[in-house]
């Protein structure tokens, strides 16, 4: 494995990220989509990572400073090709910005994000064994259509490649593609692409060309061809690009799956690559998990929510259609379904939160229950309370946010509004319907309501007063018009 292996210490690595990628027909530089949860430059990088190159240079052009702040976090360092002249110019313009003391470059195309360290690994190992001049990962591709195809001697070397445009109906057939990952000895490469020549469709250099003035000089080119061909997938038109993020996403499931989870219709499952996930967790159809998410052993997520930077301790469970980001979940705590939690929701462990329940910035404590229809919002709730249906704690008034504290064992009656800033002392009650406005202490009853009046036989003597009132109907005849009928009515 790439860790535990000699860094391979006398390459340099260049990324190929300067082209506009005119088949996406879009305004954002290619390299900056995203396929399987992150940019496809930022895949190439991490695959290339773990090799411990010398360096890991990229080639930025198009949208440069996006690409470099793209990659510069991973330790990548950025080289400008302005105008972009092709795959062969851009590697000519590395060549005075490389480290003096490699030997070698392994080029990366930063658009074929399905590259695993292992391929890139095999691929610079190869090279080094032989001793060839280049050494090319190849590929046989069922529908080689718009990739360059490798031409082999009848000695197993390959002699040339020919880019789709320029090749004649018999080379077109050939089904062994070039990924465009490739290592040179750089004491070879530069001469030959100081021979480049821009005839061709684009008028550009091409990088490919290299390989024919290689053999020209007496030089061998090698083909080392991928185990699985998906890996050199590149991302030229949306629907390649839709094809690579669904590769992606099966990956990381299959990944889980083998690790212990089980996933049901996984192909309806969205899962980011930083989500962990420990084993006997269930996700159900449809259950995006997005971003650093980590959800616990024994989880289960219900069917159709959304989980962005979620912890989830073991044995949480979270129920249908629920959104939720930024926040944890601990053990045994029952979320769902239709609920809501916004940053900084911490859910004690059996807490439960039901179904149209809105939680922001708030602490449940161990037991807390916030079963329907309640905003919770910079409250803090001790342990076993009860938040009764309908509350909201008012915890905004126009200009600043401030604090509910609600102790343990509390019960809230239903359709309270908590008027921060504001505290109920442990074990007190709020009568239903109040709007609590001061602090209730330990033990009280907080109640802040109307009174209510009750008046006998009142319902009855307004029907009657109400049938006294309406217009007389004879039978055979309409009633009256509505207008002058109206002018009677009481409400
Ligand atoms: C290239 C290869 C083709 C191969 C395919 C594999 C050439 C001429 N052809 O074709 O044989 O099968 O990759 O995916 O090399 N780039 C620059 N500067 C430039 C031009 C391109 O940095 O001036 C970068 C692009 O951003 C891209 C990569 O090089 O990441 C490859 O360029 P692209 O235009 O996608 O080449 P393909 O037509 O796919
Ligand atoms: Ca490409």
């Amino acid at each position: 494995m790439p860790s535990r292996s000699p860094a391979l210490a006398e390459f340099s690595a260049v990324i190929l990220a300067a082209g506009k990628g005119t088949r996406l027909r879009s305004n954002l530089a290619k390299v900056l989509h995203r396929a399987g949860g992150r940019t496809l430059v930022e895949h190439v990088v991490r695959a290339c990572l773990p090799l411990r190159a010398r360096e890991i240079v990229a080639i930025v052009g198009h949208q440069a400073d996006a690409v470099t702040s793209a990659v510069a976090p991973l330790g990548v360092r950025s080289v400008l090709q302005q105008p972009q002249l092709g795959t062969g110019h851009a590697l000519r313009i590395a060549r005075h910005k490389l480290d003096r003391r490699s030997k070698y470059v392994l080029v990366l195309p930063g658009d074929a994000p399905l590259i695993r360290t292992e391929t890139l690994e095999r691929l610079a190992r190869a090279h080094l064994s032989s001793g060839a001049a280049a050494t090319i990962l190849t590929a046989g591709l069922a529908d080689p259509t718009g990739y360059g195809r490798i031409l082999r001697k009848s000695d197993g070397t390959v002699s040339r490649i020919v880019e789709e445009k320029a090749a004649s109906p018999d080379e077109r057939a050939i089904q062994e593609i070039n990924s465009s990952f490739y290592a040179f000895t750089l004491s070879s490469l530069w001469p030959a692409l100081d021979a480049l020549r821009p005839e061709n469709a684009h008028k550009e250099l091409y990088l490919t060309d290299a390989v024919a003035l290689l053999n020209a000089r007496g030089l061998r080119v090698l083909a080392e061809v991928s185990a699985d061909a998906q890996e050199v997938l590149g991302c030229n038109t949306r629907a390649e690009l839709a094809e690579v993020d669904r590769i992606f996403r099966d990956r990381k499931r299959r990944s889980l799956m083998d690790s212990g989870v089980t996933i049901f219709l996984p192909e309806t499952v969205l899962i980011d690559p930083e989500v962990r996930i420990g084993p006997d967790t269930v996700i159900e159809p449809g259950v995006h998990l997005l971003g650093a998410t980590r959800i616990g052993a024994n989880c289960h997520i219900h069917t159709g929510s959304v989980l962005r930077d979620m912890v989830l301790d073991d044995g949480a469970t979270v129920l249908e259609h629920c959104v939720m980001a930024e926040s944890r979940i601990r053990s045994a705590a029952v979320v769902g379904p239709f609920s809501r939690l916004r940053s900084g929701a911490d859910i004690g462990p059996g807490a439960r939160v039901g179904n149209f329940v809105e939680v922001k910035k708030s602490r449940l404590a161990e037991g807390v229950k916030a079963q329907h229809l309640t905003y919770l919002g910079d409250a803090s709730i001790g342990k076993g309370s009860n938040i009764g249906a309908g509350t909201i704690t008012c915890n905004y008034d126009g200009l600043r946010k401030s604090r509910t504290t609600i102790g343990n064992q509390v019960f809230i009656g239903s359709n309270s509004a908590l008027v921060a800033p504001v505290r109920v002392g442990d074990r007190a009650y709020v009568a239903a319907g109040s709007t609590i406005t001061d602090n209730v202490p330990a033990d009280a009853l907080g109640i802040a309501r109307g009174k209510q009046a009750t008046k006998p036989g009142w319902a009855a003597a307004r029907r009657k007063q109400l049938a006294a009132a309406a217009p007389r109907r004879s039978a055979g005849r309409r009633a009256r018009p509505a207008r002058r009928a109206s002018k009677k009515r009481r409400h």
